[in-house]
């Protein structure tokens, strides 16, 4: 043996001594913890215990001074800390000291399809959580995005569960490094806004674990996520925050979830059930309406004195109650009770940094008629920026994410600290109301009088850059219910036409967290998706739309022509947002571009899409074997070339169909993807795994995953709708 031979071989066995030793100190670090907590129930009385699983105030539990036992202090989620929140109502607290970074909301995050930036999401948002001494970071939220009209998709990871699945595990890892706990949400079925509280969804078995369970399942096996908040509405009858089969058995039996079942703010609705059906902490129930009037509210909770009276009666075992106090003293250990916990960090430039980045990687680049972007910073020329979204404040609204960041850089400001010698002017085109820059235009103009100043602004412009879209308030991007029409609000596309009229060179900004639709497309030579993006919104912006930095985001949902293109609103009205009573996902496991691809439905915009200031040419397009087993990995491999003048990011993605099978299918699903940074003129080339039982079904009839033998189709291209080869394989 030589002497690299023998090195190597020390190397691997060292490694391999350290991860044994690792993971035998972790279990004996569990073991340690789980005497710990053992012990101390043993010391605790029923009432403590009792008193444990419930709020003490908006987003507080008790502890147990006597013990040492500390309190839970939880906040929202999910693209920052959200700001203090009175003890015993909603309204803000008043601190001086709780401003935060605000982070771009989640569609972004997905629309980067960057994990490594998903890690650094994560682990910033909870230095800050730490900062503000939260044991519980309220987010991320991962519904899947089944129809545009959500008020909520905005905080949510797109609709496909591959996707979502692969960037919420580095964030909660990320949080969760701070000893501050994520808290996946809304588990399960919350997919829209729409009568949240009482809705009865019914879908089938392979549509809740093959589309709107991965995310989540991912959160808990991979992430190992810590709690996890139940959702408002019901599934098959019953709440979703203490469902036989979604608590008990999927969550806690078969996932092993081993942390905490906190419940949506008032989504808790029976003793028993909450008791027996797995729900751990029960959160914001306004108990017979006595909401903040009784000093003791917090005791009418279905888990307070109700509970202990069914515990004392003997209804209750007293181990259901043991449970749930076992799990909140892990949640401590890992989290407040941790030695040498940290102190975190906020509003630092670092924090500052990622939310750019994540900001400019996300923002997608939907259309780019005659080289309309980039926009040159040229002397004598005049840049108008119209439209109420250039200056209007995007952290405040949208329910419980809204935030109370230190500074909001708006679209207008960012292009202005950016365009030095171009002339950049303003006029607002519409108003709405709420803006932090309200001072901007006096506010006795009324809507006429603005849409006059901004066609005429619009006139003495070179370049018209209209900043439209939707906004966070009640109805649109926002919680609580769900938007009513599909296009854009204030009459936006009549107000595109006038802008076009008398100048011809324009381009929009969409800010919206969700599809519109855009019978003005061709109006606009340039259209840009930027989301919410949070502190650093006009800096990133104006990163991309100056060309500094090449825009490569990638839609994580689909742009449907017309609302009945999208597969829950094809089914009509029983399907969304149902007859009040029950709804049915009618469209099964053909969510999003899975209904698009099948059912031959062309978006405006599909799934994965998103254009670059550069070109890239993907070729030699292979898989390392024609012939698989079950245990096998796909390899597919490919090159990456540059062929444009710029540097620049692509993501390629590789979708898996197969044409004859016993079940029903969509054409084709994402399995793997993997954005990679090249420079102009040279070539990378793109390794992406696929386990093959990752292309297993659920089959309903065994309660269980099953790989079907046979002829499958691999789809390797730039977008869902831009394929570039398919490759046959076979698995045996
Ligand atoms: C929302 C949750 C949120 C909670 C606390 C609820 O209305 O659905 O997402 O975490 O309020 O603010």
């Amino acid at each position: 043996m030589n002497k690299y031979f023998i090195s190597l071989l020390f190397t691997f066995s060292t490694i391999g001594i350290i991860y044994s030793q690792n993971t035998a100190t972790k279990r004996l670090q569990e073991d340690v913890i789980n005497v710990k907590i053992d012990s101390l129930l043993s010391l605790l009385t029923l009432e403590e215990k009792v008193a444990m699983c419930h709020a003490q105030s908006k987003f507080s539990t008790k502890g147990v001074e006597r013990l040492g036992i500390p309190e839970i202090w939880m906040s929202d989620g999910p693209h920052g800390v959200r700001a203090e929140i009175s003890w015993d109502s909603w309204d803000y607290a008043g601190w001086t000291n709780d401003s935060i970074t605000a982070f771009p909301a989640l569609t972004c995050l997905a629309a980067s399809f960057n994990p490594e930036l998903s890690a650094q999401f994560g682990k910033s948002i909870g230095e800050e959580a730490l900062y503000r001494e939260k044991d519980v970071l309220l987010g991320p939220g991962v519904n899947i995005y089944r129809t545009p009209l959500n008020g909520r998709n905005f905080e949510y990871l797109g609709e496909d569960p591959y996707l979502a699945s692969k960037l919420v595990v580095p964030y909660i890892k990320g949080v969760q490094k701070n000893n501050v706990a994520a808290c996946v949400k809304h588990f399960a079925l919350n997919n829209q806004e729409h009568w949240r509280s009482t809705i009865n969804v019914e879908a089938s078995d392979r549509a809740l674990h093959e589309i709107y369970l991965p995310a989540f399942k991912a959160a808990v096996t991979e992430a190992g996520v810590w709690s996890i908040m139940g959702a408002y509405n019901k599934f098959r009858g019953q709440h979703t925050t203490h469902h036989e089969l979604l608590t008990n058995k999927i969550l806690k039996k078969d996932w092993g979830f081993d942390g905490v079942v906190i419940s949506d703010w008032s989504s808790t609705h029976d003793t028993m059930e909450a008791a027996l059906n797995g729900l751990d902490m029960e959160m914001g129930t306004g108990t017979d309406g006595l909401g903040t009037t009784t000093s003791n509210h917090y005791d009418y909770y279905y888990l307070a004195s109700p509970f202990l009276k069914a515990i004392k009666q003997g209804k209750i075992d007293e181990s259901v109650v043991d449970d749930k106090v076992k799990r909140i003293l892990r949640l401590m250990y890992r989290t407040t009770l941790k030695p040498n916990r940290g102190f975190g960090r906020i509003n630092n430039k670092e924090h500052h940094m990622v939310a750019r980045k994540v900001a400019q990687e996300g923002i997608v680049l939907l259309k780019n008629e005659n080289n309309f972007f980039p926009i040159e910073d040229k002397k004598g020329v005049t840049i108008a920026v119209i439209g109420e979204n250039a200056t209007r404040s995007m952290t405040a609204g949208g329910g419980s994410s809204e935030l109370k960041p230190q500074f909001e850089i708006s679209p207008l400001e960012g292009i202005k600290q950016r365009y030095k010698n171009a002339k950049i002017i303003h006029a607002m085109g519409y108003h709405t109301g709420a803006s932090v820059y309200d001072n901007i235009i006096p506010s006795k103009l009324n809507q006429d009088s603005l849409r006059v100043q901004a066609i005429e602004t619009a006139k003495k412009a070179d370049i018209v850059l209209y900043v439209g879209g939707l906004n966070k308030s009640h109805l649109q991007d926002c919680e609580g219910d769900d938007r009513q029409t599909y296009e854009l609000p204030y009459n936006q596309k009549e107000f595109i036409n006038q802008l076009k009229a008398v100048n011809p060179k324009l381009g929009m900004l969409l800010v919206t967290g969700n599809a519109v639709e855009t019978p003005w497309l061709d109006k606009v030579d340039g259209l840009i998706q930027t989301w919410y993006l949070g502190s650093m919104a006009g800096h990133a912006i104006a990163d991309v739309i100056s060309g500094d930095v090449n825009p490569s985001g990638k839609l994580p949902f689909s742009f449907p022509k017309q609302l009945k293109d999208n597969g829950a609103h094809f089914y009509g009205e029983l399907s969304y947002p149902g007859d009040g009573t029950n709804q049915y996902y009618k469209e099964d496991i053909l969510v999003g571009y899975r209904w698009h691809d099948t059912k031959n439905v062309k978006p405006q915009y599909a799934f994965g899409y998103g254009l670059s200031y550069t070109d890239f040419s993907i070729s030699d397009i292979e898989t390392n074997k024609k012939k698989y087993n079950t245990e096998d990995i796909i390899t597919v491999v490919c090159n990456v070339k540059n062929i444009g003048n710029e540097d620049g990011a692509e993501v390629v993605q590789v979708y898996v169909g197969k044409k004859k099978s016993k079940v029903k299918r969509a054409l084709k699903e994402l399995k793997g993807f993997n954005k990679i940074n090249v420079q102009s003129g040279t070539t990378k080339t793109v390794t992406i795994n696929i386990p093959v039982s990752s292309l297993a079904y659920y089959n309903e009839n065994k309660s269980g995953w099953d790989i079907e033998k046979g002829d499958y189709i691999i789809y390797v291209g730039n977008a869902s709708n831009n394929i570039i080869k398919t490759l046959p394989i076979n698995i045996k």
